[in-house]
């Protein structure tokens, strides 16, 4: 709506041709939008693989404490988070950086590890934010074929890699499949790329939720392979989604580059205290990390008996070939109150990711399913 006080004008932009390519990112749909849309006041979102249990009670604690402190800029160092995070995964303070999400650091990884002319490979269907950060920042993105039922393929990943590669994205288990490169794999992977002097950013936004013993930790994969880079969050089993806090993990050598590219306070004060309360909350992960468990095999079992075909997962979504146009069952699903993700921005025409809700939840979804499926 062009506003009435302004008299048209031409401004002359020079933007990069990178940006007016970039093909804006799709976020899952916010509840109160599709309330008013649908004039429905129960609206339930299945769409961001957010905690439906919420935050840590902990860590929502800490931040009604640190509220006073709000006109003081946090500590730009975030040396109390790193501290934190130090301890747990019994590594250095040096080989940890904050930023706001892991979004964040997707991007400081690429600006201070890419030029231009250069490269970044990520197996095809991977989390899109690799691709839209290297695309903005005028590095060419390239997909790595899969093998049948979208399993990731070292193979193919190594046959993409070129002398102009320099970072190799994997998220672990994969966004928006749900799909597990095993350990083994992984580790020929990222032994792979050490020889080529290729980056490995292995993302593990979910690897909390993993029950597979297949899932090395960060400090482990270090000793062996310096080219890591680690990437979690604080989005996804700790609820903190909305004060936007990751970190990645990696050696001194690395981390102390990507530091140097951080804004100085690029995290509040307040997701820094949420985030440290949350790691100390060990009763809460472990009953969310139950619950998701549970409640991913029961709904995976329940759309499987409606004729779908649901891929494995060890993350807390469940990716689903609904076998028709998912943009349809989308649209019906809305108006019935439920909201989940169609992967169209990813090309997939009839597969969807639901993310596992609460119980009752999961029993709506599975009510409008029945209903729009028939
Ligand atoms: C694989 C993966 N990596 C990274 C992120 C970014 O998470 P955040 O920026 O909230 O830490 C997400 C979010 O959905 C994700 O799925």
């Amino acid at each position: 709506m062009p506003n009435a006080k302004y008299v048209p004008f031409d401004l002359k932009l020079d933007l990069s041709e990178h940006l007016k390519k970039l093909k804006p990112y799709v976020s899952g749909k916010p509840i109160e939008q599709t309330k008013r849309e649908f004039g429905l006041s129960e609206v339930i979102k299945l769409a961001s693989n957010e905690n439906p249990t919420g935050a840590s009670p902990r860590a929502l604690e800490a931040v009604r404490k640190t509220l006073e402190q709000s006109h003081l800029y946090p500590d730009a160092s975030y040396q109390s988070l790193k501290n934190a995070i130090a301890k747990k995964r019994m590594l250095d303070p040096n080989q940890v950086v904050v930023g706001a999400g892991s979004n964040e650091i997707i991007d400081l990884a690429i600006r201070v590890l890419l030029h231009p002319g250069q490269n970044c490979v990520a197996p095809a269907y991977s989390f899109i934010a690799y691709q839209l950060c290297a695309e903005l920042n005028g590095v060419e993105f390239r997909t790595a074929k899969l093998d049948a039922d979208f399993a990731i393929s070292v193979d193919q990943i190594l046959a993409v890699v070129d002398a102009n590669t320099r970072v190799v994205f994997l998220a672990n288990p994969n966004n928006p499949t749900g799909i597990t490169l095993e350990a083994k794999e992984l580790r020929r992977l990222a032994s792979g790329l050490l020889k080529k002097n290729v980056i490995l950013c292995l993302d593990y936004a979910y690897w909390e939720f993993a029950d597979s013993k297949d899932f090395p930790a960060a400090e482990d994969l270090l000793v062996d392979y310096p080219n890591l880079l680690v990437l979690h969050t604080f989005s996804k089993i700790y609820g903190l989604a909305g004060f936007r806090v990751g970190y990645g993990l990696g050696r001194p050598e690395l981390i102390q580059w990507i530091e140097r590219a951080r804004q100085p306070f690029n995290v509040s004060s307040i997701a820094i205290e949420a985030a440290i309360a949350a790691l100390e909350d060990q009763a809460f992960l472990i009953r969310v990390k139950e619950q998701n468990a549970k409640e991913r095999e029961r709904l995976a079992m329940a759309l499987s008996r409606l004729g779908l075909r649901v891929y494995g997962s060890n993350a807390n979504f469940v990716f689903v070939d609904l076998h028709r146009d998912a943009e349809q069952v989308n649209s019906e699903l809305l108006k019935r109150g439920v909201i989940i993700r169609p992967l169209l921005n990813y090309g997939l025409k009839t597969q969807v990711r639901v993310t596992v809700g609460l119980p009752q939840e999961n029993d709506k979804l599975l009510k409008a399913l029945k209903e729009v499926l028939v």
